[in-house]
C-alpha cells in the first residue's frame, strides 16, 4: 500500500533551517500514494492565500494512528500567528461581503466539484491520520463535500422579513447580514466533513473563516484549503492554520480577539464550556456541538433485524468515536437475548486493521488516551457485573491503538459506561422493562445530542420522539446525519444547529430597518 516515499513539500515562502532538517527526518518516511501529490502540505499553513511556516519555525509531528509511524509536520503556531491571520480574514471580509450571494455560490459550487474530483486522495489523507478505512474515507468525503453543494445553493437564497408594524405608517423590514470573522475549531474524528459543515455556511452567507485544524489530523484541512485556492476563494476568505501543544493559546486567541464575531467550536462538553467562558469577554456569538450520551432504544414491537443493523451503524460507525454513536443500547426484555444474539453475530464479522487493506471494517482509535479510556469502560463494567459476549481486549499484534469490537450484556446504571461517552467500539446492552422507564433512564444525563429508537406503533414512535431530550432523533434507523438536517445537541451537548437552513442563521445577524411616518393611504 504504501508505494512511494516522503512526497515534496509545496510552498511558496522560505523554508527555514529547523524545517529542512525536519524534512530530511521526514524523507524516510513511507506515505500512501497520493494522485496528486501537491496536496500534501507539510510544515505550512494557508493564510490570505499563501502557504505560510509559524513565525518561530515550530512545528509538530503527526502519527499514523494504524501504525504509529511518522505521517509529517505541521506549523505550531502562535498566538501571535493567530492575530495575523484575523487581521487579513477581516481584510477580507470586507470585500467578500459585497459579492453577491450567486458569486459566493458559484465559489462553493466550484470548491466542491474540485473535493469531488481529488475524493480519492482527500480519502487517502483521511485514513493515513485519522485510521478510518478507505471505504469510510470514501463516504467521508462525499459527506464533507455535500456541505459545499448544499450551501452553495442556499447562498443565492438568503432572504429578510418584511414584519407588520403595530406603529401606524411605520414599515419593518430585516436583512440578513453575515456576522464577520468566524474562527471555526474542528476535530479529529471528521478531519474534512467538520469544517466543510462549518464553512459552507459561512462562506454561504459572506463571511470569512479562520480554521484550526485539529493536531491529529491536520493534512485532510490543509489539502482542503489548497482546493479553496484553486476554486479561486479570494485570499485572505479562507485561512487554515494548525497547532498542537499551542492548542490553548491559539484557542485563547480566537475567542477573544476582538475581531472574531462568531465561534463554532465541535469536541468535548469540557472544551465547550472553556471556549464559552472566553468568549464572553467580547460576547462572540457561538455555537457549540458537544459530546452526547446517545441513547438507542429498541422496544420489543421492532423489527429486531432492522434494529440490530441500525445499532451496527450507529454503534460502530469510526469505530465508536462519533458524537452520535449509540452510547447506551437499551433493550427491552422480551427481545433482549434475540438481539443480543444477532447483534453479536454481526459484531463477529468485522474485520479490524489497517484502514487502507482490503476488506478492513474497522480501524485503529485516534491515539492510546482513547484506547485507555474503552479499556476503563470495559474493565468497569465487567467488574460490575457486566458480561463480556464478545471482545474486551486491546490488540496490542495489530499496533497500539486498536481495540476489540466488544459486546457487553447485562448492563446497569451503575457502571460508566452509563454516564460517559466511551468514544469507542464497545456496546453495552441494558435490558428495560416499559416505555415509561426508558425514557427516565435515556433522559437521566446532562448532556442530549442524539438519540434513537426502533418501534413499529405509530402513538409509541411519535410520544418517544417527543419526550426524549436531544436534539435528534433517529426513528426506525441509526444514520441521522445529512447535510439538510439540522444537526445539534440540547442540554449540556450544546446549542446551536449545523447543515439544513438552520445552520445558514448561525453565521448571520439580523438587522431590523423601520421607515417612519409612510402613511398608508395614496396621496390625492
Ligand atoms: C460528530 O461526531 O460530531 C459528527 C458526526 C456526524 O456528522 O454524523
Amino acid at each position: 500500500m504504501f508505494l512511494h516515499k516522503a512526497l515534496s513539500v509545496t510552498s511558496r515562502t522560505a523554508i527555514r533551517s529547523s524545517q529542512l532538517r525536519s524534512f530530511a527526518r521526514l524523507s524516510s518516511t513511507m506515505v500512501p500514494k497520493l494522485k496528486d501529490p501537491s496536496l500534501f502540505k507539510q510544515n505550512v499553513c494557508y493564510v490570505n492565500g499563501e502557504w505560510i511556516p509559524a513565525s518561530s519555525g515550530k512545528t509538530f509531528e503527526i502519527h499514523d494512528p494504524a501504525t504509529s509511524k511518522l505521517i509529517g509536520s505541521a506549523p505550531e503556531f502562535s498566538a501571535s500567528d493567530v492575530s495575523n491571520t484575523i487581521t487579513h480574514a477581516a481584510t477580507a471580509f470586507e470585500s467578500f461581503r459585497h459579492l453577491t450571494g450567486r458569486e459566493r455560490s458559484k465559489l462553493l459550487r466550484k470548491w466542491y466539484d474540485l473535493v469531488v474530483a481529488n475524493a480519492e486522495d482527500l480519502a487517502t489523507l483521511i485514513t493515513w491520520e485519522n485510521g478510518k478505512p478507505l471505504a469510510d474515507a470514501k463516504g467521508e468525503v462525499t459527506y464533507a463535500a455535500n456541505f459545499f453543494e448544499w450551501f452553495s445553493e442556499e447562498a443565492p437564497r438568503i432572504y429578510g422579513d418584511t414584519i407588520p408594524s403595530s406603529v401606524p405608517g411605520n414599515r419593518v423590514f430585516t436583512i440578513k447580514e453575515p456576522v464577520g470573522v468566524c474562527g471555526l475549531i474542528t476535530p479529529w474524528n471528521f478531519p474534512a466533513a467538520m469544517i466543510t459543515r462549518k464553512i459552507g455556511p459561512a462562506l454561504a452567507v459572506g463571511c470569512s473563516v479562520v480554521v484550526k485544524a485539529p493536531g491529529e489530523t491536520p493534512f485532510t484541512p490543509l489539502a482542503l484549503a489548497e482546493l479553496a485556492d484553486r476554486a479561486g476563494i479570494p485570499k485572505g476568505v479562507v485561512n487554515v492554520i494548525t497547532a498542537n501543544e499551542n492548542t490553548v493559546e491559539v484557542g485563547q486567541e480566537l475567542t477573544t480577539n476582538p475581531t472574531i464575531r462568531k465561534i463554532s467550536f465541535t469536541g468535548s462538553t469540557g472544551v465547550g464550556k472553556l471556549l464559552m467562558k472566553q468568549c464572553s469577554s467580547t460576547l462572540k456569538k457561538l455555537s457549540l456541538e458537544l459530546g452526547g450520551n446517545a441513547p438507542f432504544i429498541v422496544f420489543d414491537d421492532a423489527d429486531v433485524d432492522l434494529a440490530v443493523a441500525g445499532a451496527i451503524a450507529s454503534k460502530f460507525r469510526s469505530s465508536g468515536q462519533t458524537c452520535v454513536c449509540a452510547n447506551r443500547i437499551f433493550v427491552q426484555r422480551g427481545i433482549y437475548d434475540e438481539f443480543a444474539a444477532k447483534f453479536a453475530e454481526k459484531v463477529k464479522a468485522f474485520k479490524v486493521g489497517n484502514g487502507f487493506e482490503d476488506g478492513i471494517t474497522h480501524g485503529p482509535l485516534i491515539h492510546h488516551r482513547a484506547i485507555d479510556k474503552v479499556d476503563q469502560h470495559v474493565r468497569d463494567a465487567e467488574s460490575k457485573g457486566a458480561k463480556v459476549v464478545l471482545g474486551g481486549h486491546k490488540l496490542p499484534d495489530l499496533g497500539e491503538n486498536f481495540f476489540q469490537p466488544t459486546v457487553l450484556t447485562g448492563m446497569t446504571t451503575e457502571m460508566a459506561m452509563a454516564h460517559e461517552e466511551t468514544f469507542g467500539p464497545v456496546a453495552g446492552l441494558y435490558p428495560f422493562d416499559t416505555e415509561e422507564e426508558v425514557v427516565r433512564i435515556a433522559n437521566e444525563s446532562p448532556v442530549g445530542l442524539a438519540g434513537y429508537f426502533f418501534s413499529r406503533d405509530l402513538e409509541r414512535v411519535h410520544r418517544v420522539a417527543e419526550h426524549l431530550e436531544v436534539g435528534m432523533v433517529g426513528v426506525n434507523t441509526g444514520l441521522i446525519s445529512d447535510p439538510a438536517s439540522p444537526f445539534g445537541g440540547v442540554k449540556e451537548s450544546g446549542f446551536g444547529r449545523e447543515g439544513s437552513l438552520y445552520g445558514i442563521g448561525e453565521y448571520q445577524v439580523t438587522k431590523m430597518v423601520t421607515y417612519g411616518g409612510m402613511g398608508k393611504r395614496l396621496q390625492n
